[in-house]
């Protein structure tokens, strides 16, 4: 049988009749948007989280537009972001018509360098064309960036943190979800991710009602919501009252379904991928430039297993030969590519980042991989002679 990268047959399998009540119910109560399974699983995520509330939206990227959009984030503003993530976390800063600042990473966690951070505020704030407004943190491949020296930097230059969760919604630093301290906390329901559902799917957790309200308003068309009633009445659906300009950004209700059946495993296959994960650690010691290294009391939800390689291109050609899949993420950082390339970087550009373009190879990673399959993966590893 050929070894799958993500195997997400094997969870199918395991919950599929749960899943198929689920959307049964959905069927039988006809409420396909908004439908009563989307607070539930709103409320079950928030609490899953250690959040007050989370508001669920179209996809992941619309989840980080919509904080954004929220906190009024425009043009002359500077958001802070990496250049080593997918094309999501800039690409909503243009539609606000801010502009993203690309910052280099640690070599370690592939996550933003909080040093690098705080150079490059203090650049744009001396060069005092744009204003430093906002960071958005990536969860890279499952781990927690360095959050408390992120949330301190924000605290001294009065920036906004969004923590882009993406690939590590259910990560932890201390025992804490990124929320503790970050504004907002967004995630991607994609199917690949490790919380997917079977379509797309967004969510943005937060611990402000009035932000909650506001993000609720941006989702459905800019609809009136609390906030926009206070001192008049409105006898008619309060969609129909549009306060803003916003956009359609919901989470269907066979989605929300699906994924109430998908948290209630979550926190064990979560185990289960660390399990996967400290195989390969131990199996491949020694054999490949790197094995991942986690932040000191990070818990990951691997995403991605990333092994670096200085032969990387040859490593996953032999891999190929030997039924192995594999995947770069990422061959070429955003600060390169031809839409993005106009757009500022810190200062002392992103060599760690570029560097690491080079090197890195994603191994097969799922909750459900088995310890046979495991040890052939690990030993077409090992056999490769680059
Ligand atoms: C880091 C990161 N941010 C945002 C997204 C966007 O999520 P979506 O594909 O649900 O829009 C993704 C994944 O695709 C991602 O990997």
């Amino acid at each position: 049988m050929s070894i799958a990268f993500i195997d997400l047959a094997a969870q199918q399998r395991r919950i599929r009749d749960r899943i198929d009540a689920a959307i049964g119910r959905v069927l039988d109560h006809g409420g396909y948007v908004m439908g009563p399974e989307v607070r539930e699983f709103e409320a079950r995520l928030a609490e899953f989280g250690q959040a007050k509330l989370a508001l669920s939206c179209g996809n992941g990227t619309d989840a980080i537009a919509l904080p954004l959009m929220a906190w009024g984030i425009g043009a002359g503003d500077a958001v802070f972001c990496p250049s080593f993530t997918f094309a999501a976390t800039p690409e909503v800063v243009p539609w606000v018509e801010a502009t993203p600042v690309f910052v280099d990473i640690l070599p370690d966690t592939f996550n933003l360098d909080p040093a690098k951070l705080e150079a490059a505020i203090l650049a744009v704030k001396a060069e005092g064309k744009l204003k430093p407004a906002v960071v958005i943190a990536v969860d890279l491949f499952g781990q927690p960036a360095d959050y408390p020296a992120l949330r301190a930097i924000c605290d001294r230059y009065g920036l906004k943190l969004i923590s882009d969760s993406a690939q590590g919604f259910g990560c932890t630093l201390n025992g804490k979800h990124p929320l503790h301290w970050a504004d907002v906390t967004t995630t991607s329901f994609f199917p690949a991710k490790p919380l997917g559902c079977y379509g797309d799917g967004g969510a943005v957790l937060t611990n402000d009602a009035a932000l909650w309200d506001l993000m609720d308003s941006y989702r459905v068309h800019g609809k009136a919501v609390a906030q926009d009633l206070v001192g008049r009445t409105f006898e008619h659906e309060t969609k129909y009252l549009n306060a803003r300009i916003g956009m359609n950004s919901r989470l269907d209700t066979i989605q929300a379904a699906v994924l109430i059946e998908k948290l209630a495993i979550f926190s064990e296959e979560i185990a289960l991928r660390q399990v996967v994960a400290d195989r390969y650690a131990d199996g491949l010691k020694g054999k490949v430039l790197a094995t991942p290294g986690v932040i000191d009391g990070g818990v990951s939800v691997w995403a991605q297993y990333v092994i670096e390689h200085a032969d990387r291109d040859g490593l996953a050609a032999h891999l190929k030969t030997q039924g192995v899949p594999t995947a770069v993420y990422y061959p070429v950082p955003m600060h390169v590519q031809a839409p993005y390339a106009h757009f500022p970087r810190g200062a002392g550009g992103l060599p760690v980042t570029e560097a690491k373009a080079g090197t890195v190879l994603a191994l097969p990673m799922h909750p459900y991989m088995d310890e046979a399959t495991q040890a052939q993966i690990i030993a077409a590893v090992r056999g490769f002679n680059g």
